[in-house]
Order: structure tokens, then C-alpha cells, then sequence
């Protein structure tokens, strides 16, 4: 969902003036709202990240939406219970947004930026691989290449949003 987030933004980045001409700027716009605005509601605090609502089994063995299945247990990512993929990847989502939303909204392109910083020294400071702390996803999703790959693309992000080395 984050890796979604930012290449939608990425798209709108570099064309503005295409999805502009084709009417479609708002509604991209809307759709990367949608998933930031999830993202925000996840990361509760500094150090606190929901990374998965739902389990895997549950999830998949029903031809419904997740949603409505009974059991709805959260994971949440903590100093103790880290996961840099997650949340280095969401951290370069809220970084590629943010510059979506410089234009039209400073304030929420601010507080996703402000998300981003923190998210980025919650990956890197306390690593560990997602599926260490979700056990559950490691039956569907597991980390097999670690998490530089998240900890760089989300510093990469970081760093055209705010020019900071
Ligand atoms: C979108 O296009 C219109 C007219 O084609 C132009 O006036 C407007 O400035 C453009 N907006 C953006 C955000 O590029
Ligand atoms: C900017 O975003 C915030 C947070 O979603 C929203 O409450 C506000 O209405 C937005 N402002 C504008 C001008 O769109």
C-alpha cells in the first residue's frame, strides 16, 4: 500500500500537466489522501506503527471482504517490536506526498512531512525486519531481503522533499 502510495505521487510529480490536462489531477490527488490519511491513523505515536489489520488464514479462506470477517486483529510496530520495511516505506510515501500537497495544502503537506521524519528515524533507529515483529505476515509476506532497500528509498524521498543531506 505505501510502495502504491508513492508511485502514484511520483507519477503525479513528474506529470502534473498530463493528469492537469486529462482532468484527473483531483482525483489522483483523492486517492493519495485516501492512503495517507490511513497511513496518519496507523502511526499513533513516534514510535507506534500499525503495519497489518487482519490475518493472513482468516482473511484468505473467506471469498468476502476482510473487513467483514469477525476477527480484525491489529499489529502494531513499537521500539521493542520494530519493522523497518513497513515502516521505511511508508515513511517515503508520506515524503512523496507531501510534496503532492505543497501547492494545494501546506498544512497537511507539513504534517505529512512531519510523519515522514519520524517514521524514517523510527525504520532506521530501531531495525529489525517486519515479520521478526508480525509473525503472522511471515506466512504470507515475509522479508527476505531485508530492509536496506526501504531504509534507502525512503532516505531518498526524504531528501527531494526537504534538500536535506
Ligand atoms: C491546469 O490547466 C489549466 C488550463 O489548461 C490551467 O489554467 C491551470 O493552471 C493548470 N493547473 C495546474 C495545477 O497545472
Ligand atoms: C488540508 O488538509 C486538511 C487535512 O486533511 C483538511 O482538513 C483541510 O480542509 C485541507 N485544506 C484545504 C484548503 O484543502
Amino acid at each position: 500500500m505505501a510502495f502504491t502510495t508513492t508511485v502514484l505521487s511520483w507519477g503525479v510529480l513528474l506529470y502534473a500537466d498530463a493528469y492537469n490536462e486529462t482532468n484527473e489531477l483531483e482525483n489522483a490527488r483523492e486517492a493519495i489522501k485516501w492512503a495517507t490519511d490511513y497511513f496518519i491513523k496507523c502511526h499513533v505515536s513516534k514510535f507506534e506503527y500499525y503495519g497489518q489489520v487482519g490475518e493472513g488464514r482468516i482473511d484468505h479462506v473467506f471469498w468476502r471482504s476482510p473487513p467483514r470477517n469477525e476477527r480484525r486483529r491489529a499489529f502494531k510496530l513499537t521500539r521493542s517490536a520494530p519493522g523497518s520495511e513497513v515502516i521505511a516505506e511508508t515513511a517515503a510515501a508520506m515524503a512523496a506526498a507531501s510534496m503532492v500537497f505543497s501547492q494545494v495544502n501546506a498544512s497537511y503537506s507539513q504534517e505529512l512531512l512531519s510523519h515522514a521524519r519520524d517514521l524514517y528515524e523510527f525504520a532506521d533507529t530501531y531495525r529489525e525486519m517486519y515479520h521478526r515483529s508480525i509473525r503472522d505476515a511471515g506466512n504470507f509476506y515475509r522479508s527476505y531481503a531485508g530492509y536496506n532497500d526501504e531504509l534507502t528509498w525512503a532516505a531518498a524521498w526524504l531528501y527531494s522533499a526537504t534538500n536535506e543531506n
